[in-house]
């Protein structure tokens, strides 16, 4: 797999576009490094055009969720039950719903989640070989049955993706390294999950081809564009609207410039970026 390859074989995004007609947007994919780069590439995309829009991840986003987080991803994590494993990370979901996504997206803003239910299925369900169905009765009993608008299964290569994950968290010193340890054949039981619910949501999850980070970047941009005219038709008024503002500083360049877009971001507790 060239260098330039995303080893991504999960990333969940959420966005929910509520410009005119309140529809939500959801954007996910699978796994690996490269997916927190793609996600805070659209973020800043997103916010360039004056949306409002925040970025945040599973398990985790919340201050209880990087607590059960920490548990769940730590190396030092030992004989954690598959079960108890699946309930943590529904506890870390109702959290973050509760407490952030439900209220951002009440209030009008478009969210980007790295990771969300799907990544329970391909994990817990086929991962642990836990099954589908506790999986969904769980999502429809503790978060509402709230599902993305749009999926992003970003694919690569299940091998170098390991490789890719493994050697990441050598380098930052990161002890969250629990689910990195798994063998190949777990690995191999995710992507088979993956694309099982790829196949069965077919009008939600898009299946995106490894590249470059530009062409990973061009093709998640085109795809919502694609799926969300609301959001399309934000660009092309911002465009034709920018001559006429250049006379005096326009408030809606500033409010997407990155900085603007910085402090919407939602701050990760401290932990290292991970993809
Ligand atoms: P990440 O920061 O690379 O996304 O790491 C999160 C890890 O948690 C990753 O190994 C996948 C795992 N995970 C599950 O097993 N089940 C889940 O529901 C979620 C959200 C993540």
């Amino acid at each position: 797999m060239p260098e330039t390859s995303l080893p991504i074989w999960e990333i969940h995004s959420q966005i929910i576009d509520s410009l005119r007609s309140g529809n939500r947007l959801i954007l996910s994919a699978p796994t690996g490094s490269g997916k927190t780069t793609q996600l805070a590439r659209l973020q800043d995309a997103l916010s360039a055009r004056g949306l409002d829009v925040i970025a945040t991840r599973e398990p985790g986003g919340s201050p209880i969720g990087e607590r059960i987080r920490a548990i769940l991803l730590d190396s030092r994590t030992s004989g954690l039950s598959y079960s108890a494993e699946l309930a943590l990370m529904f506890a870390d979901r109702a959290q973050h719903l509760d407490e952030l996504i439900e209220p951002a997206l009440r209030s009008g803003k478009i969210v980007l989640c790295d990771r969300y239910t799907d990544s329970t299925e391909a994990y817990q369900g086929f991962g642990r070989e836990l099954g589908s169905g506790v999986v969904l009765n769980l999502h429809r009993d503790l978060c509402h049955d709230l599902w993305p608008d749009l999926t992003l299964l970003l694919e690569s290569d299940v091998k170098a993706s390991i490789r890719r994950a493994r050697n990441r968290n050598e380098n930052v010193d990161s002890s969250e390294g629990r689910f990195e340890a798994e063998n190949e054949a777990f690995f191999r039981r995710v992507e088979r999950g993956f694309h099982e619910i790829a196949k069965r949501e077919t009008g939600r999850v898009v299946r995106i081809s490894p590249g470059s980070i530009q062409s990973v970047q061009q093709a998640i941009a085109k795809i919502v564009d694609r799926r969300f005219p609301q959001i399309a038709s934000v660009k092309a008024s911002t465009v034709a609207l920018t001559p006429r503002a250049k006379p005096q500083p326009d408030r809606r360049v500033r409010r997407g410039s990155r900085a603007g877009s910085r402090r919407q971001k939602i701050p990760r507790a401290g932990q290292p970026a991970r993809s």
